[in-house]
């Protein structure tokens, strides 16, 4: 019998780019994300200069949200759901990114967008960066390999802070800031840092270097809105994909140990305010500079964050010794040594469904750094069908979300974690992230719309939608 905390935040989760649309519109600048064309599983997305006329990019409508927002929204509160995870669009704010002022037109909708959801009893969970840093700022001045993005990110941050304070509390700063420690995927330093590596330079070093100044970036944003509204939640946003050893052969183990340093480096900084000695090694090992300025080490100490947020999807498992074939693999996370688990069965997409490596993450999480945890992501990426009647029976999805709610429910009665709450992705289908596409959808609700951009944008509840209500309901009772 359940006996998950009354306050528990049961939402979904979303992200500015991936569902709203209107790229365009009110202002808004192009993002990195505007210059991503459609991929497919195993098809990387390009990364075009500039918006080209005769490609497709699947966000510049994604799923119109922009214009049906009330609709959107309507339904979120039918579904029950206590919190929404979304971001706001850093360039709708600051169309360059460079600007001093910013863009009223794109501070209205956010607010429309807030009061919409605080209308229907729905906390807002906001992401200030998102994927979503404006296309001018990587362009000319190459992404957080800049100082002054760091101060550019500030400014947007404060002006957020400042125009929702009394419509925010939970906040994160950067989505899975540590995905970009897979070097090997072009993809992950240009949609979290406007990175791209040229030929010869050392792609672990650059990625050091930006994510330091991401990390500022993060401190100086908590500090700025600690003052601003000292009642404030900020969060971190890491993606949590747990590395298991394939034996326990000592070998596999400890290889294992030493690769969870790769999602451990982020949260560590961002928690611990101060870098770890692993990761001192490294850099002293490797001769990385990594560009520290007076008083950094303090702006860290003093901007650490009150939770972690994180996405979890999937688990992997290293051998030791193991052919390095599996470089650049999303699913791996571009691990050498990555090996498939014969104990786990994988999605469509090749991401291993494992609900146990949830309770497992929660627990090490928790154990690591003793601050309260939001599972801000998870969820089934899979192909819908839609019968004759209209209805899809989306019994895997509900399969996968009910074992991992399982998990956590574990976690929580019987291991005695603290989480402020699960916010499972896409809770309306939207376009992915990785490949682009529409076909993998994550949604509890369906949105008419093809991978090329055919359809009628029309909304209709999946199976999950009931089942997950039933699940809000009864506060995470009746499975
Ligand atoms: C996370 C991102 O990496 O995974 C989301 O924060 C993304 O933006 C989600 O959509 C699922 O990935 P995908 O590629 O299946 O959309």
């Amino acid at each position: 019998m359940s006996t998950m905390p009354k306050d528990f935040l049961w939402g979904g989760a979303l992200a500015a780019h991936q569902f709203e649309g209107g790229w365009d519109q009110s202002g808004k600048g192009p993002s990195v994300v505007d210059v991503m064309t459609a991929g497919a599983h195993g098809v990387a997305r390009e990364i075009t200069e500039t918006v080209e006329k005769d490609k497709f990019y699947p966000n510049h409508e994604a799923i119109d949200f922009y214009s049906n927002y009330k609709e959107d929204i309507a339904l979120f509160g039918e579904m029950g759901l206590k919190c929404l995870r979304t971001s706001i669009g850093w360039s709708r704010i600051f169309p360059n990114g460079d600007e001093a002022e910013p863009n009223e037109e794109g501070l209205q909708f956010y607010d429309n967008v807030l009061d919409e959801l605080i209308k229907h009893g729905i906390e807002p969970v906001i992401t200030l960066s998102h994927f979503e840093m404006p296309l001018h700022l990587a362009r000319e001045y190459g992404g957080f390999r800049s100082r002054k993005v760091v101060d550019f990110f500030v400014r947007f941050a404060e002006v957020c802070f400042n125009r929702y304070k009394d419509k925010v509390t939970y906040w994160m700063t950067f989505n899975e800031i540590n995905n970009k420690m897979d070097v090997e995927n072009p993809l992950f330093l240009w949609t979290n840092s406007g990175v791209i590596v040229k030929e010869g330079e050392n792609a672990k070093e650059i990625m050091y270097q930006a994510g330091h100044h991401e990390l500022i970036a993060s401190a100086l944003a908590v500090t700025k809105g600690k003052e601003i509204n000292p009642a404030f939640e900020i969060g971190a946003m890491v993606s949590h994909v747990p590395i298991y050893p394939y034996s326990s052969n000592p070998e596999d183990v400890m290889l294992a140990e030493e690769s969870m340093r790769q999602r451990y480096f982020f949260p560590d900084v961002h928690i611990r305010g101060a870098y770890p000695r692993y990761a001192l090694k490294e850099f002293e090992r490797e001769g990385y500079n990594i560009p520290f300025e007076d008083g950094d080490e303090e702006i860290l100490k003093n901007g650490t964050v009150d939770y972690l947020g994180f996405s979890y999807y999937m688990s992997t498992t290293v051998r030791s010794g193991a052919a390095n074939n599996t470089t650049g693999n999303i699913v791996n996370g571009g691990l050498a040594n990555g090996v498939e688990n014969p104990y786990i069965q994988s999605s469509d997409w090749g991401w291993a469904i494992d609900p146990t490596g949830l309770r497992y993450t929660l627990n090490r999480l928790y154990d690591r750094y003793q601050i309260p945890l939001f599972i801000v992501e998870n969820g089934f990426g899979a192909v819908d069908t839609m019968e004759e009647d209209g209805a899809i029976h989306d019994t895997q999805r509900i399969e996968y979300l009910k074992s991992h709610i399982e998990a956590l429910e574990k976690a929580v009665e019987y291991d005695g974690v603290e989480l402020l709450g699960y916010t499972p992705w896409g809770i309306i289908d939207i376009v992915s992230f990785t490949t682009g596409e529409m076909k993998k959808r994550y949604g509890m609700i369906h949105v008419d719309r093809d991978n090329e951009g055919n359809g009628s944008m029309k909304r209709s509840k999946k199976e999950s939608f009931d089942w997950y209500k039933k699940v809000i309901e009864t506060n995470g009772k009746q499975l």
